[in-house]
């Protein structure tokens, strides 16, 4: 690298994730699921993730999270800065069906050693943020799937993390909880500077949310393209939806998409 490079990136910044040239085998048929991903993720933006079925964008997140199987052949490279938190919002919710509403969203503060009085106090602003109170006491099995999901939302949050992984996390809610939760994560970001990478097929979701669109390829997933997503800040869902550049910047990215989804250029390894 030149030194203007390295000037340059002083002056950038801190990236919190940074995959280079990142690739995944996995199983035993040697899937290439990722296949050079280059991406950055700098604090404080909201970066969405967006990519045919099967392109690996799952797998990206479990590679952060190391959760890969242990069979996984990577290679490349694939940092989170020091001491950065993640905190990980999966595709299917993985809450613990023993454990009420609030004993799920304390779970993160419990783990921290924190006194009944502080895990309450941290877990029931998030448990009211999600529109669940009343649901405080009911179990996992008890709550419908869009509900599920909230839940996990307010327990990612209890984890009080940096950066927050969310894998799909809204594919499951009506259009009014969508939004909501969508303006949720907008005011989170914009009061405290939460780092989101997000995945999603909704591109109106994507475009509300994303600073940074970034198109993932067919399988083995790479990134094909970033789109910087210059709409009017602060953002609301309900304002930008019928604007003109939302539409222009929708379109651009759903032909893109259309594209990469096309099975007849699948790119196997
Ligand atoms: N543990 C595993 N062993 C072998 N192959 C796997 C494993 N997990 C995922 N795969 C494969 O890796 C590819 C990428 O899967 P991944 O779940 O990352 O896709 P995705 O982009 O998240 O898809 P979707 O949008 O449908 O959620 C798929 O072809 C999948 O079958
Ligand atoms: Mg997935």
């Amino acid at each position: 690298m030149s030194e203007v490079t390295i000037s340059a990136q002083q002056a950038k910044p801190a990236a919190l994730i940074e995959a280079r040239d990142f690739s995944v085998i996995l199983g035993a048929n040697r899937l290439v699921a990722l296949k050079g991903v280059n991406l950055t993720v700098e604090a404080g933006e909201i970066v969405v993730l967006v990519g045919p079925s099967g392109c690996g964008k799952t797998t990206f997140l479990n590679s952060l999270c190391g959760l890969l199987p242990p069979s996984a052949e990577l290679s490349g490279s694939l940092t989170v800065a020091k001491d950065v938190r993640l905190g990980y919002m999966p595709q299917k919710d993985a809450l613990l069906p023993w454990r009420t509403v609030l004993g799920n969203v304390e779970v993160g503060p419990e783990l921290r050693g924190l006194s009944k009085a502080d895990r309450l106090a941290k877990a029931e602003p998030l448990i009211e943020l999600v529109g669940l109170s009343q649901f405080r006491n009911h179990y996992p099995h008890e709550l419908s799937g869009g509900m599920r999901q909230r839940v996990s939302l307010a327990r990612t949050l209890a984890y009080e993390p940096d950066v927050i992984l969310m894998d799909e996390p809204f594919a499951a809610l009506d259009a009014f909880n969508r939004t909501a939760l969508q303006e949720e994560i907008l005011r989170i970001n914009d009061k405290t500077r939460l780092t989101v990478l997000f995945i999603t097929h909704d591109l109106s979701e994507a475009l509300v949310l994303g600073r940074r669109v970034a198109v993932m390829s067919n399988r083995p997933g790479r990134i094909v393209d970033i789109y910087p997503v210059d709409l009017p800040e602060p953002r609301s869902a309900a304002k930008l939806r019928g604007t003109d550049a939302f539409l222009l910047l929708f379109q651009k990215l759903w032909n893109v998409l259309m594209e990469e989804s096309d099975p007849t250029k699948r790119g196997e390894a």
